[in-house]
């Protein structure tokens, strides 16, 4: 008999495409029943349609639409009974123009990548708490680790997603939630396509996925992925402000 799921149902939200997707895909091929969240509708119904017979649910939203997470949640409670687990895969990282400062661009990425978050996070311990269990997952990034010239506003969101976390992981320690920050390095997604990644260095979205959900059933962990982008960030971090801002990435 196969192993019971380590989640029953879950909410991915993201799961329209990369990291998301494939995390969902995993989740399903688990056992574990998904609620299928992101823009494209289209996209969803069809990764629903592609896992086994009522594994998944759909529902079309705008990470950026903080006030709609409550109802989405509860029509998905309805449909498939407590979330235990969420991961919160959304976000953008558009290109910025080496002399771009474009305060509508910024706005936009912190609004999908941490104020959505925020949204969801919030209501997931909200309601975990009350439970007294369940597993929150934020994918961060390792671009959290400094403020780099390419993505002023994208590294900004996960430096600050990256505490957001923290403080939730700190605040739900003993309540019988795990809150789990994953930070990737390289993984070859639709966000990353055309950026000429080094292929030795990045992962398939599915592998990302694979460690992303291994880390989680460990419990509360703040993690890059994979491992050797935790040396990475520690570099990173080490290069004096007077070196960093002569470099270019
Ligand atoms: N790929 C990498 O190398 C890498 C590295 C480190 C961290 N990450 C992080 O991993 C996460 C997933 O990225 P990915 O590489 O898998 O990118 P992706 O393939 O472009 O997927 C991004 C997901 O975010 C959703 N999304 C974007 N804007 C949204 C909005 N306004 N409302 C709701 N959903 C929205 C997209 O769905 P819709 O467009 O359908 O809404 C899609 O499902 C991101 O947070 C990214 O920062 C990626």
């Amino acid at each position: 008999m196969p192993a019971p799921p380590r989640w029953k149902v879950a909410i991915v939200v993201g799961a329209s495409s990369g990291i998301g997707e494939a995390v969902a895909r995993r989740l399903a091929a688990s056992g574990t029943r998904v609620a299928l969240v992101a823009r494209r509708g289209d996209l969803l119904r069809a990764l629903a349609a592609s896992l086994p017979a009522g594994a998944a649910t759909v529902r079309e939203h705008d990470g950026r639409d903080g006030g709609a997470v409550p109802a989405v949640w509860e029509s998905v409670e309805a449909e498939l009974g407590r979330p235990d687990l969420l991961v919160y895969a959304t976000g953008i990282m558009p290109a910025v123009g080496p002399r771009e400062y474009s305060f509508a661009k910024d706005r936009d990425i912190v609004e999908v990548n941490l104020l959505g978050a925020m949204a969801w996070c919030d209501e997931a311990a909200l309601r975990m708490e009350s439970a007294g269990s369940g597993t929150i997952v934020g994918v961060s990034s390792v671009a959290g680790a400094r403020g780099r010239v390419g993505f002023p506003a994208y590294c900004t969101s996960k430096a600050a997603m990256d505490t957001f976390l923290e403080s939730l992981r700190n605040r739900l320690a003993r309540k019988g939630v795990d809150v789990v920050t994953i930070r990737p390095g390289y993984v070859a997604t639709p966000m990353t396509e055309g950026l000429g990644l080094p292929a030795r260095a990045t992962i398939s979205a599915d592998r990302c996925a694979e460690l992303i959900l291994r880390h989680a059933a460990r419990g509360s962990v703040d993690v890059h992925v994979p491992r050797l982008w935790g040396l990475v960030a520690l570099v990173l971090r080490m290069i004096p402000s007077f070196v960093f801002r002569r470099l270019t990435i």
